[in-house]
Formats: C-alpha cells, structure tokens, sequence
C-alpha cells in the first residue's frame, strides 16, 4: 500500500464529486459520479454506498478500484487505484452511516467501501502523463 502526499491530499480535499470507476470479472467497467468519498487516512479512501447498483455488483466480484482526482481548484490530476473492502457492519460502518446521515439525513449509507490505496499516477497533461508516482 501506498501513503498520498500532501500536494495529493490537497488536491483530494478539492473535489467535490469522484469519477468511480469499477468492472466486472468479465472487464466490463462501469463509471459513476460519488459525493460521499474521503480520505480516512493517507492511504485508505471511504465511499459510501447509498445507490449502488452495477458498482457494487462488480466490487463483489472483482474489488479493484480506480478513481481521478482532478478539478478546478485541485492544482493537479491524480489517478488512483486500489482494492476495497466492502463493509456491511460494525465499528467502521456505523461511523461511515454517521457521516453520512449528518450530512443528509434519510440517506440508506447501505455499505462501506473502504478503498486501500496501491497506486497513483501522474494523471495532468504532458511529456509525464501516465508515470506511477506511488
Ligand atoms: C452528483 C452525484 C453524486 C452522487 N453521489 C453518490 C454517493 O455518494 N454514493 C452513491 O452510492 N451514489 C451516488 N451517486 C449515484 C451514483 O452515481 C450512481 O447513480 C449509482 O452508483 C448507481 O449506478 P451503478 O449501477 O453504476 O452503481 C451520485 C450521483 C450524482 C449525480
């Protein structure tokens, strides 16, 4: 696994919705826009799940994550990969469902999905676009 830097964590901090993209065992992929997504620590993401359909279906499948992190005001684009857990119960759970009723209350937060970070990639344009940076 992977720490972000702090130019990366910065950049995260700015985006307001995350393209998330997953796919199924078969490689179909599947990309939705996601609001409820945060850094917990500088190397694990949480989405929360409160409408997901074909997302979820293809994480129990095949748990690979990539997201891009990139916006006005992020000063950068970085594309990140990693493997998510996804979490029905307990400690993580109810903190995540907390977070996300206090921010919208009567929203289902139905699952965790809790992303460790394996890799980043240098994602703006240029003669580095593409290189791992993590
Ligand atoms: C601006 C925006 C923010 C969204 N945020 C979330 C979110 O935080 N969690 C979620 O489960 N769905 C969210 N959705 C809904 C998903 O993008 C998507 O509709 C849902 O995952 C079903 O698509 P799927 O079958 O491909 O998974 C959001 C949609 C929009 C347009």
């Amino acid at each position: 696994m992977v720490k972000l830097s702090e130019e990366m964590k910065t950049a995260f901090s700015k985006v307001k919705i995350f393209p998330v993209a997953t796919a199924s065992k078969e490689g179909v992929p599947n990309v939705v826009p996601i609001g409820f997504c945060q850094l917990v620590d500088d190397e694990t993401i949480w989405i929360a799940d409160n409408f997901m359909v074909k997302s979820l279906a293809n994480l129990e499948e095949n748990p690979i994550v990539a997201i891009y992190v990139w916006g006005p005001e992020t000063g950068g684009c970085y594309q990140i990969k990693g493997k998510a857990t996804i979490i029905r119960s307990g400690e993580k759970f109810d903190k995540m469902k907390a977070i996300v009723n206090a921010a919208k209350p009567g929203l289902p937060a139905k699952t965790l999905i809790e992303v460790m970070i394996s890799d980043v990639f240098q994602c703006a344009p240029g003669p580095a676009a593409g290189t791992k940076l993590l």
